[in-house]
């Protein structure tokens, strides 16, 4: 059983997927979560073939109850949460006239309400592990597009400009108690997600999902009263 644990929310694809099998290499026991389970089992049989202990627990993060299901899920498998990684999300494009209510509501839901319940249901787990080694890690999935927000991505933006707020917050309110967050803000990164832009930035000269993933691997390696609250990744060029 390893002597660690980490829960990784996206973990079926891109950037979510090299943070779990970083996290796997450094001998942490993984609950991945996603949302469409034939996916996010292929992803878990990757990861356990390379030898990673797991747990897969497919869920929506727009439904409370799944959020809760995932948290409880790990906690009874693991028992113990020493890294959460809030990596789920999901971007539409739209002109401010043509938005749509129902895509407003998912985009807060993903990128920003599953985020604060899965705080909620999973503080006290954090804190348990941040009393014993002061070093419980966060890790909030922003984007550059939350420090500057972009047009037609505005919806976007915003959830992720929140996210950088909230990260905020919980390091006021969670520091004392040895638990860390961090809001990671990439520029584009060569994922599933960024196939709509590959006519105008050519993958390979795109951030690589494991750029993001050697970050986290770095912020796991911080002695415990070195915060570091925001990272934000960007593309030769890409100034904020
Ligand atoms: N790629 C970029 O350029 C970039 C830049 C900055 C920030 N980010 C952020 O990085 C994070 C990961 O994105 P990515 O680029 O790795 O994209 P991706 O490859 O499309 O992965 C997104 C992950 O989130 C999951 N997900 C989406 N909606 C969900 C829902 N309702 N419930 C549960 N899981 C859900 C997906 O599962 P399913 O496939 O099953 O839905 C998938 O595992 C996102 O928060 C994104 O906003 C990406």
């Amino acid at each position: 059983m390893p002597d660690r644990a980490a829960l990784v929310t996206g973990a079926s694809s891109g950037i979510g997927y090299a943070i779990a099998r970083m996290l796997g290499e450094e001998g942490y026991g993984l609950t991945l979560a996603a949302r469409r389970p034939e996916k996010l089992e292929a992803a878990a049989a990757e990861l356990r073939d390379a030898g990673y202990e797991l747990e897969a627990v497919p869920g929506n993060m727009t439904d409370e109850a799944d959020v809760q299901r995932v948290a409880a899920a790990h906690r009874e498998r693991w028992g113990r949460l020493d890294v959460l990684v809030n990596n789920a999300g999901v971007g539409i494009g739209a002109a401010v006239p043509d938005i749509v209510t129902k895509r407003v509501d998912m985009q807060l839901d993903v990128n920003l309400r599953a985020v604060i319940l899965l705080y909620r249901e999973t503080a006290e787990l954090l804190r348990a592990a941040g009393a014993e080694h002061r070093n419980a890690l966060v890790v909030n999935m922003s984007s550059i597009s939350g420090k500057a927000g972009q047009p037609w991505l505005s919806v976007y933006s915003a959830t992720k400009a929140a996210v950088i707020g909230w990260t905020q917050a919980m390091n006021k309110e969670l520091n004392g108690d040895g638990v860390k967050s961090v809001a990671l803000c990439p520029g584009f990164v060569d994922t599933p997600m960024t196939e709509f832009v590959r006519e105008h930035v050519p993958q390979d000269e795109m951030i690589r999902p494991e750029d993001i993933s050697e970050a986290v691997r770095f912020l796991l390696r911080t002695s415990p009263y070195c915060v570091v609250p925001e990272i934000v990744f960007q593309r030769p060029g890409e100034a904020l």
